[in-house]
């Protein structure tokens, strides 16, 4: 929604259970931040979307949950060990560390810094005096590059030997697995590989909330194809992942493409599909053509072949990969900012909704007696009924006003009221979150009415 800001955000997930900051009571570990009960209903529910577009409707797809540490080899191979980084450099007045690239751009539009060298982003900064951002001064150190692995050590020496780096991306799990998927599917190409796991990355940069993290989710789509037949897929992927952040409630009109003008020298094509998120539009996810460049690395240094048979053709052939791949810390964050709203009422008064498209909303519905001491018995069987289906909530203290208040601000679509019509005539009222308006049906119809509005 528009007007809304990354603090009003922040706070309201902290108020009412959607995300914390890690380790608060130790005052915070930066940029690490823990789901509460809200917050995890709403990513379990994205994920699970995910999975329903990218492995279940997607043909010829398989999921894959491969270990977060990988043999080292992996990332020399992949090019992680040797080209993941960050250029850093110090404010020697005030000691904080900045990316020079960064510094550039905030600086001016008019330069990449991503087609520069270290040099020539430093003598840039130099020359135009670019201000640290802390203490305003223009005093760095050179470009340091800075490896954004987390690295720690496996057994009980710490030497070369024993280093294991957390993941800093799914895909290599889907790259290194892509025989033992073909053979025990029997998967003829195309097919898809996806995963959802945890990443991390060694950010050092403020993090604008949930937008960048150092522990984070990726769902990750790699579809594994001819060479040659590779272009049409990329559009496609383009396409499909924008159609479902739209599904999920992200209205075009904030959502843009970004095709890479620079690209890494292995891939053909990359493309972001960017958020404007209340700070301005960042990435939520990238669709990439990779090329053959990552199973090939794979066989260089595993010394096991990669290619594919053509059942049809009987070519061998390593195949191509165009990568689908979603943050879903970023999706989830760009929900919250987007289902938000401060919303005036015709009676002068206001409320605090969430939108949520209601596949996504922690609750679906909230059971509210309307006398606690005359409806309560009844509502609370109506409560455990209903949570056979679905997760539901009850709530019993306050006025009815209150209480509709309450379900609005964490986005429950559905109040359902049960008062003296429920004890005679066995029917409830249902109140639509959005509308305030109220309907009257059945108990025995409410589960499959529930349910026809809670697909995805
Ligand atoms: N396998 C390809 C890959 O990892 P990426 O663009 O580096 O590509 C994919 O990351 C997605 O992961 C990004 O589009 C973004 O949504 C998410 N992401 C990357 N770094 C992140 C961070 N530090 N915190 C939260 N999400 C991040």
């Amino acid at each position: 929604m528009e007007n809304v800001t990354m603090e009003k955000i922040v706070n309201l997930c902290k108020q009412y259970g959607f995300i914390f900051q890690g380790s608060e009571i130790y005052d915070g570990l930066a940029n690490t931040w823990d789901y509460g009960p809200l917050g995890v209903r709403i990513k379990n529910a994205v994920k699970d979307a995910w999975r329903k577009r990218f492995i279940q409707e997607n043909d010829n797809s398989f999921e894959l949950d491969a270990a977060i540490l990988m043999h080292p080899r992996v990332w020399e191979a992949s090019g992680h060990v040797g080209g993941f980084s960050d250029p850093l450099v110090d404010c020697k007045e005030c000691k904080t560390r900045h990316r020079a690239d960064h510094l550039i751009e905030g600086f001016s539009s008019d330069v990449i810094p991503d087609t520069m060298t270290d040099e020539e982003m430093i003598n840039y900064i130099r020359e135009n005096n670019i201000p640290c951002p802390k203490c305003g001064k223009s005093n760095y150190t050179d470009i340091r590059e800075f490896n954004l692995m987390f690295e720690t050590h496996r057994g009980v020496i710490k030497d070369d030997k024993s280093v294991v780096y957390l993941r800093p991306e799914n895909a290599q799990g889907e790259y290194v697995n892509f025989l033992n998927v073909q053979r025990t599917m029997r998967a003829k190409l195309p097919f898809g590989i996806g995963q959802i796991g945890k990443a991390f990355r060694n950010e050092i940069t403020p993090g604008n909330f949930t937008f960048r993290t150092i522990e984070f989710e990726q769902m990750e789509h790699q579809l594994f194809c001819k060479p040659g037949t590779d272009m049409p897929i990329y559009e496609h992927y383009k396409e499909y992942a924008k159609k479902f952040f739209m599904d999920l409630g992200l209205p075009e009109e904030k959502l843009r493409y970004h095709d890479h003008d620079k690209l890494v020298f292995y891939a053909s094509a990359a493309c972001d599909i960017e958020y404007k998120y209340p700070f301005g539009f960042g990435e939520l996810n990238g669709t990439h053509d990779r090329t053959d460049y990552d199973l090939s690395q794979h066989q260089k240094f595993s010394g096991k072949a990669q290619d594919y048979l053509d059942p049809e053709t009987n070519e061998k052939y390593i195949p191509y990969v165009v990568e689908s791949t979603v943050g879903c810390d970023r999706l989830v964050l760009a929900l919250l900012c987007e289902a938000y709203e401060e919303q005036t009422l015709e009676d002068g008064s206001t409320r605090e909704v969430m939108h949520f498209n209601p596949y996504i909303a922690p609750y679906k519905v909230a059971v509210l007696p309307l006398v606690k001491k005359f409806h309560s018995e009844k509502a609370q069987e109506v409560y455990r009924n209903l949570s056979k289906y679905f997760m539901c909530t009850y709530d019993e203290s306050g006025n009815i006003g209150k209480r509709y208040r309450r379900a609005d601000v964490i986005g429950t679509p559905y109040c359902i009221t049960i008062d003296d019509e429920t004890l005679n005539n066995n029917t409830v009222t249902v109140r639509d979150r959005d509308t305030m308006e109220q309907i009257t049906i059945s108990l025995d119809e409410l589960p499959a009415y529930v349910n026809e509005k809670i697909q995805f």
